[in-house]
């Protein structure tokens, strides 16, 4: 059985996951603004991935025990100044979700809270996937400069990414 503590920090944190998802619909759509598909197509399977982690948190509450309740999501950043700075601001943003899933591990000790632990280690791994893939956009960003034809070419890998929601055995 769930503690209320622990209930109630992992509501917030589906309440985080989910401004995660509005943060890179909201980057999707400054992506069409430009006309760049590929990088929109990639933030909204990005945005699909957060809704998932905020369905995991969800699903969790509901298993142990708890009960979820859904809190006010922040408006996130309409505009962006570059493609770069896109991927700037998504870095710093994993890099604080990363931070957020840490004190909850934090929690899930100090509770002796094995069952959340165990459920948590799997975010563990996805923040460093994020946090990787992230600063390797920025990297490349970096590279192509105002180089146009390099950020189409970019633009055009981006396309190919499609939503894969997470499987039964990394639930
Ligand atoms: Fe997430
Ligand atoms: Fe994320």
């Amino acid at each position: 059985m769930i503690s209320g503590k622990m209930e109630q920090a992992l509501n917030e944190q589906v309440k985080y996951e989910l401004y995660s998802s509005y943060l890179y619909m909201s980057m999707a759509m400054y992506f069409h603004g430009l006309s760049l598909k590929g990088f929109a197509n990639w933030m909204e399977v990005q945005a699909k991935e957060e809704q998932a982690h905020a369905e995991k948190f969800m699903h969790y509450i509901n298993d142990a025990g708890g009960r979820v309740v859904l809190q006010a999501i922040d408006q996130p950043p309409a505009d962006f100044k570059s493609p770069q700075q896109v991927f700037e601001e998504t870095l710093k943003h994993e890099r604080f979700v990363t931070g957020r899933i840490n004190g909850l591990i934090a929690l899930a000790r100090e509770e002796n809270d094995n069952a959340a632990y165990a459920m948590l280690q799997w975010f563990i791994t996805e923040q460093v996937e994020e946090e990787a893939t992230a600063d390797e956009f920025v990297n490349q960003l970096k590279i192509i400069g105002d180089n146009g034809h390099g950020l189409l070419m970019l633009d055009r890998e981006m396309i190919s990414r499609v939503f894969v929601p997470p499987t039964a055995a990394a639930n």
